[in-house]
């Protein structure tokens, strides 16, 4: 995390700008981005696949952190987005973002997004099943368009990830399978259906991954499916690898630099094609925890420390499962700090709880945490990616702003909810 330094007050900074002077200004809690970072890792993808592969499009996976400011800064870094729902795709066409650098992705598409998507030029819309398929041939026909369709499939590789983000294994709701013949006769359909240009094939193994084999092992399997494809008289053009790269949250963390991971993946790719006699295709890469939970962090103001003898001391913050869920979901770990006491040891072992009615409820168990008082102010790092996009309403708590650093200066780019905010559907 090296856009993180300590000033001659003790406080942490993000970007150059002090965390407790941005609590402040802003209350907590409140997520902190820096653009620099995210800049940062945009061109250090754009760079890695120029140089590697020659080519391609990077496309950031907007379910990391999705905002009006976000697919702004995509649309400025020249890169695509790969979207989930309708939500993402209005979010960045509303900010002029250009549709045909756009990628739709889910694994059940609504009938009205898949119009919506059609309607509005998006690039490549990603098939994930049957049905599906038949929909958005239907659909496309209706609307005397044609759908450049993208074909999901499990390539059957098992990246070492934490189960709920892992999806390249054949049970998983995602995709096509290949080794079942699913994905083949999937391809063929696709082929012949009227309103659909099959143009290429996507894979996704799952997510925070450190090691390149898995990455290398798909990528074989993929222009191995390509090369089968081909057999059959059918010519797939691109190639989506999907996200996944890892990132540091805590010491365990060892991220492999993605210039490595570009420059593995891309001799894979090449010496498959060729062993196989195939063109080089179209490589598309769909990062989105990589460029976006670096950037981040969260600061909550401490409110109580309670300690339970022999047993543990929580630091109840202002925050939590609402604004992060992620250790509830998955007991992800994170490096946390007291701001206004950066440079003092971290001496003691807590528990770092929120503030909604549920013992899951927290932060991180067994964390390293200077003393916490009342007032103090926690930083919670690498918060970036699928925190402020996975928020929820629970206990009617409004979600917290999000605030960009530039320049050593600070702007709000999503506002605090208020309870009107909160209550503005209720009839
Ligand atoms: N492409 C596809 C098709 C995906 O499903 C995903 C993530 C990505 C790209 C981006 O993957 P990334 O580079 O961010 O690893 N909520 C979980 C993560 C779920 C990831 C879902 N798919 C978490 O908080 O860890």
């Amino acid at each position: 995390m090296d856009n993180l330094s300590v000033n001659s007050k003790g406080h942490l900074c993000i970007g150059g700008v002090d965390t407790v002077d941005i609590a402040a200004e802003y209350g907590t809690p409140v997520y902190v981005m820096d653009e620099d970072t995210v800049r940062r890792a945009c061109r250090e993808f754009k760079a890695s696949i120029e140089e590697n592969y020659g080519g391609g499009m990077v496309c950031y996976a907007t379910k990391a952190f999705c905002c009006k400011e976000m697919c702004r800064i995509m649309k400025d870094e020249g890169i695509g987005l790969d979207t989930v729902s309708g939500g993402e795709i209005y979010t960045a066409l509303s900010v002029g973002f250009p549709a045909e650098r756009i990628v739709f992705t889910s694994n059940n598409k609504k009938d009205e997004e898949i119009v919506y998507a059609l309607e509005n030029g998006v690039g490549r819309i990603t098939c994930d099943n049957i049905e599906e398929l038949r929909r958005i041939s239907s659909i496309a026909v209706g609307m005397g368009k044609t759908a450049r369709v993208v074909l999901r499939l499990k390539p059957g590789v098992e990246a070492h990830t934490f189960e709920a983000v892992m999806t390249g294994q054949i049970d998983s709701k995602f995709g096509f399978a290949i080794e079942t013949g699913e994905a083949l006769t999937a391809a063929k359909e696709c082929s012949a259906l009227p309103g659909i240009e099959l143009s290429g094939v996507h894979c996704h193994i799952g997510s925070q991954i450190h090691d390149i084999a898995p990455f290398e092992k798909a990528a074989e399997v993929m222009i191995d499916f390509i090369g089968r494809l081909r057999d059959e008289g059918i010519t797939i053009k691109d190639l989506s690898l999907g996200g996944g790269f890892g990132i540091k949250y805590t010491e365990k963390d060892i991220p492999v630099p993605y210039g490595d991971y570009m420059k593995r993946v891309s001799a894979r790719v090449k010496e498959c094609c060729r062993a196989k006699d195939l063109e080089v295709p179209f490589m598309m890469i769909e990062p989105g925890r990589s460029v976006a939970a670096p950037a981040g962090l969260t600061l909550y103001t401490v409110g109580s420390r309670k300690t339970i003898p022999d047993i543990r001391t929580y630091i109840g913050i202002d925050g939590g499962m609402p604004d992060n869920p992620r250790y509830a979901l998955y007991k992800s770990e994170y490096t946390v700090t007291v701001a206004n006491k950066a440079n003092e040891p971290k001496d003691e072992i807590i528990t770092l709880a929120g503030r909604t009615c549920e013992s899951g409820d927290l932060i991180g168990e067994n964390m390293p945490l200077q003393h916490a008082e009342e007032k103090d102010i926690v930083a919670v790092l690498s918060t970036g990616a699928y925190c402020y996009s996975m928020a929820s309403h629970y206990n009617r708590v409004p979600n917290a702003p999000v605030v960009m650093v530039k320049d050593k200066k600070t702007r709000l780019i999503v506002r605090r909810e208020t309870y009107e905010d909160v209550a503005r559907n209720d009839i």
